[in-house]
């Protein structure tokens, strides 16, 4: 008998709690054992779920001390308390599923030291991807391979968004429905801002390579700079923009980034649309693959948070050691994180000509610095224009330089947008 002790009944614990009762038998079947929902704490009931019969308490640390809980599935979210609500349930020597992408992130260090010593799993599937199992998929379907790249779509909520500015959209009013349909964060600057996304990219490159998790490291940029004419632009010049969580592993270390990106309309990855996220794992032996699939709600969630209860009540009734590490690699290779400016890649480039006669200036600091325009096209726009320029590829130390002596003359109105082309 597996006793399963639930923290938080918000989106994903009610999907998880409903889960659990719609999909028994299936369940019953898979784990050749009985098991019960033990006890929930929650700051509020949720009207989604039926909890007739059920122990509720208002206290979440209940939980974590009731000695009938095995595993403890910690569904609060944000970092503090969640951080000592899941130490403590260790300490109590509970096995830990979260969905908990930023205290995995930033504590999750000091949460698998602490579960060694204590022999408990901490299960995380559910905080990448949503429904898509892609750390198991990296963890144990890859584990062959050498990874080289990681390309991931891996926030939903910015996906909805930058998928429906299409339809010509603003940003504030599909962000709006995006927390109506329980995608976004209670905070969503950390979706806009791709903080979000720099949690799930931290973990995913810890497993692929075997590297601490180095959320402190990974350069983050959000949706801010994105407007409506860039979204119509990159779709004539054949791009559709994504969000992306990119690292690429190269010979004196690993890239690791979060940022638009203009995708080529033949890429799979562009067209992954909607909540939808999508994940390419190159590797030596397998080549390219893509994981595709929901990436944020209820159930979609709540289908990853039962896979890991399913993961740790087999291990447990087995009385097995699970001898799978917890971030996949039983020893951490040391390797440098590469500073932005030293990535070679296209560029997107949107600002404000004064006048049509600066045309020249403009290419003759590009042509002074080496770099090679692809694409250049002008509109009117009242008493001044809008230029819009792709780039042959050139390195972001580069583009620094050309964007600072742009920005100081007087020939430029207000900043230049700068989106990376990911043509590769
Ligand atoms: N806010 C997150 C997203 C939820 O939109 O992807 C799932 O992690």
């Amino acid at each position: 008998m597996i006793r399963i002790g639930i923290c938080g009944l918000g989106t994903v614990g009610g999907g998880t709690f409903n889960l659990l009762k719609k999909n028994y038998n299936e369940i019953f079947r898979r784990i050749g054992s009985q098991f019960i929902i033990e006890q929930i704490g929650t700051r509020s009931d949720n009207p989604i779920c039926n909890l007739t019969g059920i122990k509720v308490t208002r206290n979440i640390f209940e939980v974590v001390r009731n000695p009938n809980v095995d595993v403890v599935v910690e569904l609060i979210g944000g970092c503090n308390i969640a951080r000592k609500l899941v130490l403590e349930a260790i300490n109590n020597k509970k096995h830990v599923v979260t969905a908990n992408k930023a205290m995995i992130a930033i504590h999750g260090k000091e949460i698998f030291c602490a579960a060694k010593k204590r022999g408990v799993m901490v299960a995380f599937e559910a905080a990448v991807a949503g429904g898509i199992p892609i750390i198991k998929c990296i963890r144990e379907g890859l584990c062959a391979n050498r990874i080289y790249s990681i390309a991931g779509i891996i926030n939903g909520t910015v996906n909805y968004i930058l998928t429906n500015m299409k339809k010509g959209i603003s940003c504030e009013n599909i962000l709006n429905q995006a927390k109506l349909l329980g995608y976004a964060e209670e905070d969503p600057t950390l979706d806009l801002e791709g903080t979000d996304t720099a949690h799930k990219l931290t973990i995913l490159a810890a497993i692929a390579y075997g590297i601490p998790l180095h959320f402190e490291k990974i350069y983050i940029e959000g949706i801010g700079c994105i407007n409506l004419t860039d979204v119509k632009k990159a779709d004539k010049l054949g791009y559709n923009i994504k969000h992306l969580g990119l690292s690429k592993r190269k010979k004196t270390g690993i890239e690791l980034r979060v940022h638009p990106v203009l995708l080529p309309k033949n890429r799979l990855l562009s067209n992954v649309h909607g909540v939808t996220n999508a994940i390419e794992i190159n590797g030596d032996a397998v080549g390219s693959t893509l994981f595709y699939g929901i990436g944020a709600g209820s159930e979609p969630t709540a289908s990853a948070i039962i896979s890991d209860l399913l993961d740790v009540s087999r291990n447990k009734l087995t009385e097995h050691i699970n001898r799978t590490p917890y971030l996949a690699f039983s020893t951490m290779a040391t390797v440098s994180i590469l500073p932005i400016d030293q990535v070679i890649t296209d560029y997107y480039l949107r600002f404000m000509l004064i006048s049509f006669n600066m045309i020249g200036h403009v290419v003759n600091i590009f042509y002074k610095l080496g770099i090679r325009i692809k694409h250049l096209l002008l509109k009117k726009q009242e008493s001044s224009f809008v230029i819009i320029l792709l780039t042959y590829s050139t390195k972001e130390a580069n583009m620094n330089l050309a964007i600072g002596k742009l920005e100081s003359t007087n020939v430029i109105l207000g900043h230049i947008t700068r989106v990376r082309v990911e043509n590769v």
